[in-house]
């Protein structure tokens, strides 16, 4: 059977930086492996980042401050890996997706704006704020569970 090469193209521009670069994949398997490997980074650098903000008398002067930002930037490429294609293969990712995309785009940047919250929080030194915009941030990741991602 013929098997078309898919490539996908997605311009990005950073919004911080006003830089614009190219998320490019090669087909479905490589989109999925780059979101889920991604969004487990996330994870694993938040639950360092609530150790951070918890221990530290400054925030300023601690590590959370390049860890939240580090989040940010993993964060602003992952709606492209979610290319139109990747509803099949070995993912999680509910194919309601595509239907409902700008409910999806719309989870998807409420979280990025919890991120920024969380930014300015520690970046004025506000332990109690960030405690609350970490928590908030972690409300988003699971909204968007219930709705997008299957349980098996
Ligand atoms: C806008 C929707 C959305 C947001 C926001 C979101 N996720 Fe997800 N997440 C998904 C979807 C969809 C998948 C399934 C991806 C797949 O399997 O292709 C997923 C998968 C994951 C996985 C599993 C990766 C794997 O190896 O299978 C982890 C861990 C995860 N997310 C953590 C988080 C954390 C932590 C946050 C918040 C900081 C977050 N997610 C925010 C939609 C979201």
């Amino acid at each position: 059977m013929f098997k078309k090469g898919i490539q996908h193209l997605l311009l990005i521009s950073a919004l911080s930086s006003g830089a614009t670069f190219a998320l490019e994949f090669d087909d479905a398997a490589s989109a999925i492996n780059y979101r889920q490997e991604t969004f487990g980074h996330i994870e694993s650098q938040l639950k360092l980042l609530k150790r951070s903000i918890k221990k530290s008398d400054n925030l300023t002067s601690g590590d959370a401050l390049a860890i939240v930002r580090n989040i940010s930037n993993e964060s602003q490429h992952l709606i492209a890996a979610f290319t139109p294609v990747s509803y099949q293969g070995k993912t999680k990712a509910d194919a309601d997706i595509w239907d409902e995309w700008p409910r999806f785009e719309q989870l998807m940047s409420d979280y990025l704006g919890n991120l920024r919250d969380l930014e300015s929080a520690i970046q004025s030194n506000h332990k109690k704020q960030a405690m609350n915009a970490l928590r908030s941030a972690a409300r988003s990741c699971k909204s968007c569970h219930i709705s997008y991602r299957d349980f098996w």
